[in-house]
């Protein structure tokens, strides 16, 4: 996948994406990152790239002229899927990311100061927040946009760590891990896990995601789909449920 990023700040996403499996991907000719700086992109005397918002009010606002000459020099015939990077986006969700996975060719613009033109923001296919908060600029959701949708392209992670879990636990919380040593500092590793008894083990990390999506994230609960349970994990639900009532 090619994925080019048009932005002010084009040194904050080397440390990132050079890093870990998106270096990898990157190593392996996986994932193509092209960088660009908007800001080369103006024909003001100053290199400008914002302005005073017409009708007033605080902050500047991107110029159009210089987000419209990037996306003539680096994307001319709209052959990319564009995509800004705003707080009035559509949510990013797990599922959004896996469609995204798909796409050859992405591009992503990062807003700044209080807002983008909105004839720059026509420009794009759609738009994406990373959650309900608002950051200094969009550098930073591009990169956790990033990150996100490359767990889903073939190859950026290992065979033994497929983003796709098992259907039952889809979309519910991790259940907890451990690793050597068996007790450390008197803390101990719960007994199931040593015993190499598979199915024990795989029905304590299924009750536990149960129990961690119950306590923590209860509307997650949807997502679980019950036909595939046996009588146990259907018992242990029910009691689950009922602690409460
Ligand atoms: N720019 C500023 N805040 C943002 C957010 N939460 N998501 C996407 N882009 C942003």
């Amino acid at each position: 996948m090619k994925i080019d990023v048009l932005t002010l700040f084009p040194e904050m996403f080397p440390g990132v994406l050079g890093a870990s499996m998106l270096g990898r991907a990157q190593e392996k000719g996986i994932l193509e990152f092209n960088l660009h700086n908007i800001r080369d992109y103006s024909e003001s005397k100053h290199k400008n790239t914002d302005d005073y918002p017409f009708g007033g009010g605080a902050g500047m606002v991107m110029m159009p002229q210089p987000i419209f000459s990037c996306l003539d020099a680096v994307d001319p015939d709209h052959a990319a899927l564009r995509v800004v990077l705003t707080p009035r986006g559509k949510t990013l969700t797990t599922a959004m990311a896996r469609e995204l996975a798909a796409e050859e060719h992405i591009l992503l613009l990062c807003g700044h100061y209080e807002g983008i033109d909105e004839r720059a923001m026509e420009q794009m296919d759609c738009e994406i927040s990373i959650g309900d908060y608002v950051l200094t600029g969009g550098e930073l959701p591009a990169m956790v946009l990033i990150d996100c949708i490359s767990r889903f392209i073939p190859g950026v992670l290992g065979s033994s760590e497929s983003a796709e879990e098992e259907s039952f636990s889809a979309g519910l919380l991790e259940y907890p891990q451990y690793t050597r040593p068996a007790e450390y500092r008197g803390m101990i590793v719960p007994e199931v896990l040593l015993n190499g008894n598979h199915a024990h083990i795989a029905r304590w990390r299924r009750q536990e995601s149960f129990r961690l999506t119950w306590e923590r994230r209860p509307e997650l609960m949807a997502n679980l789909d019950e036909s595939g349970l046996d009588k146990h994990d259907r018992r242990f639900l029910a009691e689950l449920k009922n602690q409460d009532n």
